[in-house]
């Protein structure tokens, strides 16, 4: 299969990739798309690809105050999150007939808490751009899967230095098996993995 993922140079994105090595992988990583940017992606082919793992995230630090993000914040975690998910899904119908989409959400979707305020936000967009797009008339040949983690040991709570998170007991390798899971069984539409 043809696999593009986003975000693979850490994390459950390069997990991802050892998984799913015996299959042709395009990655979308910050060296040739900065995702913190709007981007037109006019130079990416999507082009005969089987699936389009929407995997990159960032999680700029815990804040509890909307006055402590700058503009630049707001916009940086909602392009990476969310707005150039959006662009990347419109490409990838546009260039296929028909596929199969995973985004990475998170099990911040399933409640509202006001710890880190922008990363949830930008989550439950996503996840209710996803929502509406299954309804959507030029999505309906495309197989949309939702892989909602909680907490994995990964370098994105590099930035929450202070807050006591509890402790994680999910590795990256859990998350990656869950979504090669999600590959062989295109009819799976949400994946929620908690801790
Ligand atoms: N870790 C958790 O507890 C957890 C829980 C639920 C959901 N998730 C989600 O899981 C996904 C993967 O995160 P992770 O935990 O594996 O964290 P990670 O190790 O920090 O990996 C994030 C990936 O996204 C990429 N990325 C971030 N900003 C980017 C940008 N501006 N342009 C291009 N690529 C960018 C990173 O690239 P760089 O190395 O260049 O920054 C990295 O490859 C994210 O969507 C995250 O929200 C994580």
């Amino acid at each position: 299969m043809n696999i593009t993922i986003t975000g693979t140079t850490s994390g459950i994105g390069h997990a991802l990739c050892k998984h799913l090595a015996s299959h042709t992988i395009k990655t979308i990583n910050r060296d040739n798309f900065d995702l913190s940017n709007l981007q037109n992606f006019n130079t990416l082919d999507l082009s005969n690809q089987d699936v389009l793992i929407l995997n990159a995230g960032v999680l700029l630090g815990i804040r509890d105050k909307l006055t402590s993000f700058t503009h630049d914040d707001i916009c940086s975690v909602m392009n990476t999150n969310f707005l150039n998910n959006i662009f990347l899904t419109k490409k990838y119908i546009e260039q296929n007939n028909k596929g199969h989409i995973i985004y990475v959400g998170s099990m911040v979707t399933t409640r509202v808490k006001n710890l880190d305020p922008m990363y949830g936000l930008s989550k439950h967009c996503l996840k209710i751009f996803f929502d509406i797009l299954r309804h959507c008339e030029d999505a309906q040949l495309f197989n949309i899967c939702a892989v909602h983690p909680g907490r994995v040991k990964t370098k994105m709570h590099r930035h929450t230095k202070g807050y006591e998170y509890p402790p994680s007991t999910m590795d990256v390798d859990t998350v990656a098996k869950n979504i090669s899971y999600a590959i062989s069984n295109p009819e799976i539409k949400d994946i929620y993995l908690n801790v």
